[in-house]
């Protein structure tokens, strides 16, 4: 299956001269969106999992389906101000200032292995403050997996250390 061709693309959104890459027409559908699911799912499958980690919000969508598919448990990380219990920060870069992502501080046990899932990969700026995050609480990043990368943006420059997955990649 194509995945991308069931990836919308929106002209200058949310600003003048940026391709949004819209997922809500991937996910829609029942078919690419099983198939994306089951992509990431056979990726992780031998590596052990104990956890999908997702971030707010679009990694909630691809996560949660991982996470079920694959028979493990998710673990969202929120932007600030939203988790109830105590909480680990960690600021990050936006192209434009910055924000923080913060994960319940005993969400995860330490030696847990985890993989990270989102939609996109962009700049790399989210996935990496989520590893770090997630190490500081005493997770093992196993994997990252994406649907969207943006390789034009390099972010892959920022995850070397990483195994990456990204279904469909812009170059
Ligand atoms: C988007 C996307 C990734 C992140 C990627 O989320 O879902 O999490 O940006 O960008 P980066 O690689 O440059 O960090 P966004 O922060 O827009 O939040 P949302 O899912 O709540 O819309």
């Amino acid at each position: 299956m194509d995945l991308r061709s069931v990836i919308r693309e929106i002209p200058d959104f949310p600003e003048k001269g940026i391709g949004f890459k819209d997922i809500t027409t991937l996910i829609k559908d029942k078919e690419a969106f099983k198939y994306a699911v089951d992509l990431i799912v056979q990726d992780l499958k031998d590596k052990d999992i104990d956890y999908i980690v997702g971030p707010e919000a679009r990694g909630f969508l691809m996560g949660a389906a991982v996470a079920y598919a694959l028979g493990v448990g998710f673990v969202p990380i929120r932007k600030k101000g939203k988790l109830p219990a105590e909480v680990v920060r960690k600021e990050y870069s936006l192209e434009y200032g910055t924000d923080i992502l913060e994960i319940h501080k005993d969400a995860i046990e330490k030696g847990s292995n985890v993989a990270i899932v989102d939609d996109l990969m962009a700049t790399g700026g989210t996935v990496c403050a989520v590893a770090e995050l997630l190490e500081e609480i005493g997770a093992n990043v196993k994997a990252m997996e994406f649907l969207i990368e943006l390789s034009f943006l390099k972010p892959n420059e920022k995850v070397k250390k990483y195994h990456v997955n990204s279904l469909v990649k812009y170059e």
